[in-house]
């Protein structure tokens, strides 16, 4: 069901969804889904209970991405970075991170969702890359959203592991291609998936924390002070909309 039918009529979000030129929407959205840990902190409880609290901002914002026509969304989840973080914190972020996939590979693959986990999955424990390779595996030939989730992800990792990726190419050829910004394009995580039009980072971070460096060389950055938990699909519509108010000029005029 598309997002008109969904939303209670007389809404703020409705209001919202009138205004917004379904012509017009950005195809590609990243979120770097920041403030879990201020969110707990405010309500004097422990940062865990802010990543539970903000597993339920994901679920609304992917399905409220797919009804509204979003092709992909890219949602930040755990930074190379975030290993610094007490192991204790690390183990349960890992634990919400199976459980999400447990309790929504159906819906998201009755939903038509394609999933898709970007970032050095392979140094994941076997338990969560097994959960993940066969979400993957399954949502492979639906054709609605794309859903890429960044994880062990870092902008700088994945140009390193591109360039990698072209050398062992390269060898195996024996040919040495001329770089050139579609090729460097191809052997990334997000090879054949348009750059982000719309960037938002929640928790009012002026901050890009190592997140798709390549990509988002122009996309549009919408930075919030509302928290990760916090973030429901009012939010989202308010972000589209002030992207669909904004100038693109990519060095133009
Ligand atoms: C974002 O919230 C979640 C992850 C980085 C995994 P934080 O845990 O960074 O929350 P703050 O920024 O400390 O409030
Ligand atoms: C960015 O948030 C990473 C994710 C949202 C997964 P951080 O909270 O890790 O970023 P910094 O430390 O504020 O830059
Ligand atoms: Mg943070």
């Amino acid at each position: 069901m598309e997002l008109e039918g969904f939303v209670e009529a007389g809404s703020q979000e409705a209001a919202l969804l009138k205004q917004i030129d379904k012509d017009r929407l950005p195809k590609h959205v990243a979120v770097i889904m920041d403030g879990n840990g201020r969110w707990a902190g405010m309500r004097r409880l422990p940062r865990v209970a802010g990543h539970r609290a903000g597993i339920e901002s994901v679920r609304e914002i992917v399905e409220s991405s797919a009804r509204l026509g979003v092709q992909v969304l890219t949602l930040y989840a755990f930074s190379v970075e975030n290993w610094k973080r007490p192991r204790s914190e690390v183990r349960t972020l890992m634990e919400l991170l199976k459980e999400y996939l447990r309790l929504e590979l159906d819906s998201l693959h009755k939903n038509n969702i394609r999933f898709r986990a970007i970032g050095r999955i392979q140094e994941l424990e076997e338990p969560i890359r097994k959960q993940l390779y066969e979400a993957m595996r399954i949502t492979e030939g639906n054709s609605g959203l794309l859903l890429n989730v960044a994880l062990n992800y870092s902008g700088r990792a994945e140009l390193v592991d591109t360039f990698n990726r072209l050398l062992a190419e390269v060898k195996q050829n024996g040919h040495t291609p001329s770089i050139s910004e579609e090729l460097i394009s191809r052997f990334l995580y997000t090879s054949g998936i348009p750059d982000p039009d719309l960037l938002i980072r929640t928790s009012g971070e002026m901050r890009i924390s190592n997140f798709l460096l390549w990509q988002i060389a122009y996309s549009e950055i919408y930075i919030t002070p509302t928290y990760w938990p916090d973030f429901r699909r009012k939010h989202l519509l308010e972000a589209v909309l002030e992207y669909q108010q904004r100038e693109r000029r990519y060095g133009g005029i």
